[in-house]
């Protein structure tokens, strides 16, 4: 429930707009009280009295108003706020609120707040993928603004993909989790994480393929963890006996170039986890028919090495998550190898395991893990795959909070 909770809905300027209608709808149901305030875009696309009748709140749109001025101005209107929730999020006002323009009350608003700012971005897919857009997105996420959506979809404009404004409903989730970060340990909130889990699969024939006995626990418990800590999670899961995790995303995928695809696709996010088990090789020439016996002895199998997913994501200079964690599953040396590997992979934490035949840990219940980063080297106690993911969600959110400060 939002009552008594302020929120100010600043309403871009794009076709989406009338979905934020919805919006205040949907939060004053909950018991918000909603203060609008529209670009001058925005009032192309829906009137500024039917957010007034909607919220049953003056609306503001004018900088220079001195009549606005007089009775709240722009200063307080952005901190008597609790949140403000930018929806439609435009190309142009994202790339306003990353440089810090304030060339209008919206913009000035955004400038201005000492509060959180939850951004609900629509635009056309081009648009969302063009550099310039990555690049303030970027910016806007390392500077603390929380993101929902952009979901898949098709759009006013008659292409399909990445820009769709989420769902009022979707928005008001968000809401909720933002505004009890505090208190509901949805310290994630607005924070989207990718993490792939499980092993790959790299087929030899149509029947055939070559695996390890990665269960995929690890990998979904940290969804779990990191869902329940209020982010939006994609999950990248190669072949489990796990069933779908309630209320998140699941990508499917079988070999390592898919999950590399599926990875790059779901950038950007603000933490990848790399806990699945990719498999280093797989057959050069995958045979269209079932090899079949011979006289002539085995087939031989020639391996290529498949693409470090990893290190790719660590490596990028466009769309690198701010926190990037893998993991490093060895048989011995644990500390000294994860150590190498967390400079070698050039990622900001290594969550190194002892997966020795002893330990019981590839494909048990338990998890006994070191959390190496540059600076230190962290030995949890042996417990639960679902504790040691807490433990490593909350580890990167003071990574990320330490980042930003
Ligand atoms: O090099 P190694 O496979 O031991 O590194 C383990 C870490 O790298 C894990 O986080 C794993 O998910 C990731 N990895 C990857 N792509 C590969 C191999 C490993 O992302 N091809």
């Amino acid at each position: 429930m939002l009552t008594n909770k302020r929120i100010l809905l600043i309403i871009g300027g794009g076709v989406a707009a009338f979905k934020s209608l919805d919006l205040i709808r949907r939060l004053r149901e909950r018991g918000a009280n909603v203060t609008v305030c529209m670009t001058s875009a925005a009032s192309q696309f829906v009137t500024p009295l039917s957010a007034a009748s909607l919220s049953g709140n003056q609306v503001y749109s004018d900088l220079f108003s001195l009549t606005d001025e007089a009775a709240m101005g722009h200063i307080q209107l952005s901190r008597a706020a609790d949140l403000l929730v930018v929806a439609p999020a435009t190309a142009d006002l994202m790339s306003k609120m990353a440089n810090g323009l304030a060339n209008d009350l919206a913009s000035t608003l955004l400038l201005a707040t000492d509060k959180k700012v939850l951004v609900a971005p629509a635009m056309n897919v081009r648009m969302w993928t063009h550099r310039a857009t990555t690049r303030n997105v970027a910016q806007l996420r390392e500077d603390g603004v929380l993101f929902v959506g952009p979901d898949d979809g098709d759009m006013a404009c008659g292409e399909y993909g990445p820009g769709r404004m989420a769902e009022p409903l979707q928005i008001v989730d968000a809401v909720e989790a933002v505004l009890f970060a505090g208190t509901a340990e949805q310290f994630l909130a607005g924070k989207r994480v990718v993490i792939t889990s499980g092993p790959t699969h790299e087929p030899i024939d149509p029947v055939r393929y070559i695996a390890n006995r990665s269960s995929g626990r690890q990998g979904h418990a940290l969804a779990t963890a990191a869902k329940d800590a209020g982010a939006e999670v994609v999950l990248i899961s190669g072949p489990v006996n796990i069933p779908d995790l309630a209320g998140l995303k699941t990508i499917k995928v079988e070999t390592a170039k898919q999950m590399q695809a599926a990875v790059e696709a779901a950038l950007p996010a603000d933490i990848f986890i790399s806990a699945a088990a990719v498999a280093d090789w797989r057959v050069d020439t995958q045979a269209s028919q079932k090899v079949k016996k011979s006289g002539d002895g085995p087939p031989s199998l020639v391996l290529i090495e498949n693409p470090d997913i990893l290190a790719g994501i660590a490596g990028r200079k466009v769309q690198r998550p701010s926190l990037v964690v893998g993991f490093a599953a060895e048989t011995e040396k644990v500390i000294e190898y994860g150590q190498a590997k967390l400079a070698r992979k050039r990622c900001d934490m290594i969550v190194a395991n002892d997966v020795s035949p002893g330990s019981g840990v590839m494909g048990g219940q338990e998890n006994s893990v070191h959390l190496i980063t540059a600076s230190a080297i962290e030995s949890l106690p042996k417990q639960s795959k679902a504790a040691v993911a807490t433990a490593i969600i909350r580890r990167c959110n003071a990574m990320l909070e330490e980042k930003q400060s």
